[in-house]
């Protein structure tokens, strides 16, 4: 299905995404669905942070608070809505799955601290065996998030992400690296970029929304986002051998549908832009297994990855405006882009839109402007 162009609109209202990963998807995806041309530029797929993730959609198992756990929760919220349109629109399956997370603790002293303790179920050693039944024996309480869960999101989300704009008619670039912003004075006025073929060329364009991650200061070095790596790893066990995510401290296991075990992940501030595995972070993810659940350390291993994260110095990502006038900001989600896509996605297409979102959506934007940092 293609959407048609709102009334009053031109090709020159096109809108760039700067980013193909998860969140450029959903935006794109956003506003092709209420009728805005758009055009994704993107760099290099296998580096974006929604092939990279694990799928977890855990505002509460993540200990989040405050500004961060509300605007996770509307998300939350929000999801099965955002994906069973993706599903209408791709003819595909996400790969939802609300399984419940369990976060477990050494001591129920741990667990009674817990920043999200009063939104979880408290368990103790007979409630964790009952939902994790093989958890190791350090573990001796736990916390039940039922209204958590995850998403198939490396075979899943974003192959129907992708396949649902391009039935909306949204158009892609792949192998774009963008260059450099520019600039009419204060207003943007297109990009320059070196294409698959390394031709270097300009795009011209009024209104982009910057979607590059961990790499979004490199094209406007005022954002404060900086890369935490993270290296994880899968196993394949047998199907239902787990139900539920375990969230535990440094390590933490996603079973998908079909058995797959997905496992992460370290989280390396000291390590920049650095690729590559590291056999300390490998080691740091056995350690975790074996502690956890330790029949899964003899469960064949199927791949290891690693990715960066874009953090912020509060941990809560960019959105909506920034120093460029007809440019905006969805990035910085740091450990939270699965969770937050499907309200960033709703939050910049009220931004774009001609009345600037209800004042339930400028709320929830108005603690992650991009300038909150300075005093
Ligand atoms: N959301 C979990 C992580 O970033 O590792």
């Amino acid at each position: 299905m293609t959407l048609h162009p709102a009334p009053g609109l031109t090709h020159s209202d096109t809108v760039l995404i700067l980013g193909g990963g998860l969140i450029g998807l959903a935006v794109a995806h956003q506003l092709a669905r209420s009728g805005r041309p758009v055009e994704v530029l993107s760099r290099r797929r296998s580096e974006a942070a929604g092939f990279v993730a694990a799928g977890m959609l855990a505002p509460h198992a993540e200990g989040l608070s405050g500004n961060l756990l509300a605007l996770g929760q509307a998300s939350l919220a929000h999801i099965p809505a955002w994906v069973a349109q993706i599903e209408a629109d791709s003819g595909l399956s996400c790969g939802l799955r609300p399984c419940g997370i369990v976060v477990p603790f050494a001591t129920s002293t741990e667990r009674d601290i817990y920043p999200t303790v009063t939104w979880g179920e408290a368990l103790d050693r007979h409630g964790l065996e009952r939902e994790l039944p093989g958890i190791g024996p350090g573990w001796q309480a736990g916390l039940l998030f039922r209204q958590d869960g995850q998403i198939d999101n490396r075979r899943q989300l974003m192959r129907a992400l992708e396949r649902a704009c391009v039935e909306l008619g949204v158009r892609f670039q792949e192998g774009v690296n963008v260059l450099e912003l520019l600039q009419e004075g204060n207003q943007l006025a297109g990009v320059r970029v070196r294409d698959a073929a390394a031709t270097v060329k300009i795009v011209q364009a009024s209104t982009a929304v910057l979607c590059s991650g961990a790499w979004s200061a490199q094209l406007l070095p005022k954002l404060p986002v900086f890369p935490v790596k993270g290296q994880m790893l899968s196993l394949q066990g047998p199907r239902e051998a787990l139900q539920r995510v375990i969230f535990g401290p440094g390590t933490y296991l996603v079973p998908r549908e079909d058995g797959l075990l997905v496992v992460g992940a370290t989280s390396e501030r000291e390590a920049g832009f650095t690729e590559g595995l590291t056999p300390f972070g490998q080691r740091q993810l056995e350690a975790g297994i074996e502690s956890l659940l330790p029949q899964a350390s003899q469960w064949p291993p199927m791949e290891r990855w690693w990715g960066f994260r874009p953090c912020t110095p509060d941990e809560g990502p960019l959105l909506g405006n920034s120093p460029v006038q007809g440019l905006w900001l969805a990035t910085g989600h740091h450990r939270n882009g699965v969770l937050l896509a499907a309200i960033t996605a709703g939050l910049l297409g009220a931004c774009l839109s001609s009345d600037g979102g209800s004042a339930e959506q400028q709320a929830l934007l108005k603690p992650f402007r991009w300038d909150r940092f300075s005093s």
